[in-house]
């Protein structure tokens, strides 16, 4: 093997599930014969009604239909609870860790079981029915989990949204989707600081109408406004109704849940996933991935708003019997060792978390992990972005004390689960490589013109066949999925990433191809936040691209050409950032904003986006060929007033 290699532990060999040799034959089984492949592990769910046909799945651009096990029945919620009961009824389902370090809980399956029926009890007495979309917009508390599983559970098909997203977005999410129902909390609480859910709910609803029923959790028992006839306090709702509701058949390709995403174009889409399929891979990757082992304590930091959360902190996890750890606040508060604090209080074995919160952390200084100990700590994991070397060996080092395996897993919300990442007993591990294919998984690497690169080479990331965890469609608008996935290089999965493999076939995420960027580990089409820019009155044009961030990946830069006769000012900057702000939410805010006269176009009125991105990396010794630029003279003007120098 080629470059830096870090070989399995010993430990961790020992009790792995799988070592190399295993992998390699269930890999080389799972693409040669899918069918026998999935129709075995199909059954790692427990199904109503056995499915008959596993795969049916079709990449031609003029047909893209993907169905798994099509005419199987199963309810996904039953799958992760009910069948837990009879064994591990008392373990606990959900450690929950409040904001502040003298808060938490915890939900056995029992427990959960007992919630999650009475929830869906009140949805279902309160007109939700079968197929019906419902809005859960809530902070990082229990009943978040127990929202999700009662619309599993009636199937109903839920749309989370992130709570950091504005009233703005909110409603769009619930005007995308029709959706007639709200599941919302008085007020989160993150890092010590509150935030207003349901008003903003409220100013949604008043832009978006047609939303029937809110309810309304109580966190924090902050003043809000209950509109009479519509919203209903979830306290005093689960009272009136019994803890038993019985399962929904549902097939296997019904919808479980729409999430949206943002994309190169237009509005953020709405990935729609469907059950039995979903179920499989979600579980499947849980449990390999992390080797997990049962009785263990297993935390994914990310928030149930993201697909992180919706796979790896509650359906994978609790599809598979696990203790899954859900965390209200945010890694510094009330300093930078609440990771590890909160890992030693719970005993956690597995920890799973984004890169930049390691770079976050990394620069806190290393005492805040020191001081703690970690010795129950076996396997760490890292998503949703790239994760630099240096980043690497930190958490390699420092947090794992070189006893961890780390699984750098790359996926999407379109993939539903993870696609390409070590396993531990299996895979030696090159520090920033996401190293090599789960199984079903078919990665190919092509140029621009789309033709397959042999070896070791760079180019773009596309899968050439289906798996269970795909996305089916989106929502409402199927011929969009098509053209966003399947038009680039016809009759393949194109994943927007760029990608290398090396001399040992392993592969290395480089980052989005197309312009969407990638902040923080979250996902922002350059396009949305130009358009919340352009809603400004003050702005005439603008064009946002990715630089380069120490603790972000990315951060968002914003060019702004302000309408005639206005003139720059530090104080228009901070009202463009609110306003963005106001628009879609803090995560979309320009860290950089600057004022041009002119946009470098070309004579066709085409913004050049590859020399915004240069000039806003700080590297524009080479800018490439500007003649056919409109007007050249423009990028004198905006290099002179760049505002990222090194
Ligand atoms: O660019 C890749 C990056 O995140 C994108 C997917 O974002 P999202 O749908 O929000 O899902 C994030 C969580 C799964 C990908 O197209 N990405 C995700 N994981 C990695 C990554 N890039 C490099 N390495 C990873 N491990």
């Amino acid at each position: 093997m080629t470059g830096d290699v870090y070989p399995v532990p010993a430990e961790i060999a020992e009790n792995a599930l799988l070592n190399n040799e295993q992998y390699l034959e269930m890999y080389n089984k799972s693409v040669e014969d899918p069918d026998g492949f999935w129709g075995e592990h199909g059954k790692r769910i427990d199904w109503i009604k056995p499915y008959t046909t596993v795969k049916n799945t079709s990449y031609d651009y003029h047909n893209v239909s993907i169905k798994w096990f099509e005419d199987g029945t199963l309810n996904v919620a039953a799958n992760c609870i009910d069948r837990h009961l009879a064994e591990r009824g008392d373990q606990p389902a959900i450690i929950w860790e409040g904001d502040e370090p003298d808060q938490s809980k915890t939900i056995t399956y029992k427990q959960l079981s007992d919630a999650v029926n009475r929830f869906a009890n009140v949805l279902l007495t309160n007109g939700v029915k079968k197929g019906d979309r419902v809005t859960v917009y809530m902070p990082m508390i229990p009943e978040a989990a127990y929202a999700m599983l009662a619309c599993a559970r009636i199937g109903a098909v839920h749309s989370v949204v992130f709570g950091g997203f504005s009233p703005d977005s909110l409603a769009g999410r619930i005007e995308d989707c029709s959706s007639r129902f709200v599941i919302t909390a008085d007020e989160g609480v993150r890092g010590g600081r509150t935030v207003p859910l349901k008003e903003n709910t409220d100013r949604a609803i008043e832009k978006c109408g047609n939303v029937d029923k809110v309810f309304v959790v109580k966190r924090t028992g902050g003043n809000i406004n209950m509109t009479e006839g519509r919203d209903l306090w979830y306290h005093e709702e689960i009272e009136k109704v019994s803890a038993d509701c019985p399962p929904a058949e549902m097939n296997a390709e019904d919808p479980l849940f729409i999430l949206y995403t943002s994309g190169s174009t237009g509005q953020p889409k709405g990935v729609m996933h469907t059950s039995g399929g979903y179920l499989v891979y979600a579980s499947m990757t849980h449990q390999y991935v992390f080797d997990y082992h049962p009785g263990e304590v297993y935390w994914c930091t990310a928030d149930v708003g993201w697909v992180t959360g919706h796979s790896y902190i509650l359906y994978g996890p609790l599809a598979n019997g696990a203790t899954t750890l859900m965390f209200e606040g945010v890694p510094t508060y009330p300093t930078a060792g609440r990771f590890w604090e909160v890992c030693d209080k719970h005993n956690v074995n597995i920890f799973y978390t984004a890169p930049t919160a390691i770079r976050a952390l990394m620069g806190a200084g290393d005492e805040h992990v020191t001081n703690t100990s970690r010795k129950s700590l076996r396997i760490l994991g890292s998503v949703g972005e790239p994760i630099n070397p240096e980043a690497w060996m930190w958490y390699h080092n420092v947090v794992g004390e070189q006893r961890c395996p780390i699984v750098d897993t790359w996926w999407q919300t379109e993939t539903g689960g993870i696609l390409i990442t070590p396993l531990p007993g299996a895979t030696d591990l090159k520090p920033g490589s996401a190293t090599r294919p789960f199984f079903g998984i078919q990665p190919a690497i092509v140029d621009a013109e789309g033709n397959f690169q042999e070896g070791a080479t760079e180019g773009n990331l596309v899968i050439t066949d289906s798996w269970p965890g795909q996305m089916r469609t989106v929502y409402g608008d199927h011929e969009r999925f098509v053209q966003t996935y399947f038009a680039t290089y016809k009759g393949l999965y194109f994943t927007g990433d760029g990608c290398r493999r090396d001399e040992d076939g392993y592969y290395w995420i480089t980052g989005r191809v197309d312009d969407v960027i990638n902040v923080s580990g979250h996902r922002m089409g350059t396009a949305e936040v130009e358009s919340a820019l352009v809603a400004h009155p003050d702005v005439s044009e603008a064009a946002v691209v990715g630089y380069p961030h120490d603790v972000k990946g990315q951060g968002i830069y914003a060019y702004v050409t302000l309408m005639e006769g206005l003139e720059p000012s530090e104080e228009l900057k901070k009202k463009l950032v609110k306003h963005v702000r106001a628009e879609i939410g803090p995560i979309a805010s320009p860290d950089l904003i600057q004022f041009a006269p002119s946009l470098p176009k070309t004579r066709s009125g085409k913004i050049m986006r590859r020399i915004l991105r240069k000039i806003a990396e700080d590297s524009f010794e080479n800018l490439g060929d500007t003649s056919t630029l409109a007007d050249p003279t423009v990028v004198g003007d905006l290099i002179d007033n760049r505002q990222n120098r090194a």
